[in-house]
């Protein structure tokens, strides 16, 4: 099978879905990606008409749709730990309508797959009317978002056919890491040897993200049983937050499954409520600075017979391997590229769930690729 764009032919070549055959392409397009902002000394290089003083910059704006607008909430995270810039997300549709009180060091980034999205586009549109410096982070080159922006910086995943975009998150995160480490380095909060080690873990990604693949045997034996619930929910802190909330976006489009991302210290207030035998939950927890904390939550879901599938790496498996739950580990990845491999096994999870399922894999009901609508 085969789908025509407006000027390419694309083929799943070997893979059943498109959605399938993307996933596996992002070891090569996420590292296509990085190879246009990693310079040979091991530094990060903007291409040239990337004219942004971001000395002068004290807030950042970044608007999205969807997956995208998750891929800007993991960049919140790396903007004020690398750069110490305030960030200010908001879903597109949000943002366009508010009062937002435009300061002239505002730096507005738009984050779009398809650069068509409505709301995207309406909000592009309202930051230039407000004299906006206006940055793009988007796949499809000759868009209407990549014609409307100041500067424009591609990501490169290639056509993306299935509608549950998976890489081009990772591609748009890559970009989005690049940024905040070009602005660490000009604020001056990273050193020469912080942004070379950054860059080292960047060059890696690829590697990282093979990693991730291999698991897919392991995920599709859970895939089954996931395949069977009705609802499932994703946990995990810091970036494991919007990473949980883009798992659970993943499987919902492809399964239509219930399905619900939280931040693991929000459990309590609401949603353990909903935890009872059997209760699918992905935990999101590679070793890092609230491992404990999100074990302990992991605790709370196990007491109430909540059925756990911990994602995480070595190191935080062995830390959890008494706990009983079924495991998915990754090598043990520096913290900044992390969320770029364990995206990963979470569309696996969504993939393989509903193939097995006989859901519409790449076309799922009521959804479409490009949202023009508002
Ligand atoms: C639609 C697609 C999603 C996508 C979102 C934003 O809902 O189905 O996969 O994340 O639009 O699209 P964009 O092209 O702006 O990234």
């Amino acid at each position: 099978a085969k789908v025509a764009g407006a000027a390419v032919i694309v083929h799943k070549g070997e893979h059943r879905h498109f959605m399938a055959k993307e996933i596996h392409e992002q070891p090569k397009v996420v590292g296509q990606t990085l190879a246009q902002y990693i310079a040979r000394d091991g530094t990060i290089r903007l291409p040239a008409g990337v004219d942004v003083d971001f000395g002068t910059v004290d807030r950042v704006s970044i608007v999205a749709c969807g997956t995208s607008f998750y891929a800007g909430l993991i960049a919140k995270y790396w903007f004020e730990r690398y750069a110490r810039l305030p960030v200010e997300i908001d879903i597109a549709s949000e943002f366009r309508y508010r009062d937002v009180p435009f300061g002239a060091g505002n730096l507005a980034i738009f984050v779009s797959q398809s650069g068509e999205t409505a709301d995207t586009l309406a909000s592009l549109e309202f930051a230039k009317t407000h004299g906006q410096h206006v940055l793009s982070v988007v796949n499809v080159q000759t868009s209407t978002m990549a014609r409307s922006s100041d500067i424009v910086m591609p990501t490169l995943a290639g056509p993306e056919i299935g509608v549950a975009s998976t890489k081009a998150f990772t591609c748009q995160l890559a970009i989005l890491l690049c940024i905040a480490i070009a602005a660490g380095r000009s604020r001056g909060v990273l050193s020469t040897e912080d942004e070379r080690s950054l860059v080292r873990a960047l060059a890696q990604i690829p590697d990282y993200m093979a990693h991730a693949l291999e698991l897919e045997p392991k995920v599709h034996e859970l895939a089954r049983e996931i395949a069977r619930a009705r609802d499932a929910l994703f946990i995990g802190r810091g970036t494991n937050y919007p990473l949980a909330l883009e798992g659970a976006l993943k499987l919902k489009e492809v399964t239509y499954i219930h399905a619900e991302g939280y931040a693991a210290g929000e459990l309590k207030h609401g949603p353990i409520a909903l935890i009872d035998k059997g209760l699918p939950v992905i935990v999101i927890a590679p070793y890092d600075a609230t491992f404990e904390k999100t074990m302990s939550n992991m605790q709370e879901v196990i007491a109430r017979g909540g059925r756990i599938i911990l994602l995480t790496d070595e190191r935080g498996a062995a830390l959890a391997a008494s706990s009983g739950c079924s495991v998915l580990a990754l090598p043990d990845i520096p913290p900044a590229v992390a969320p770029l491999a364990l995206a990963v096994p979470l569309q696996l999870l969504a993939y393989h769930s509903a193939a097995i399922m006989g859901t519409d894999v790449d076309q799922p009901r009521n959804l479409a690729k490009s949202v023009t609508v508002e």
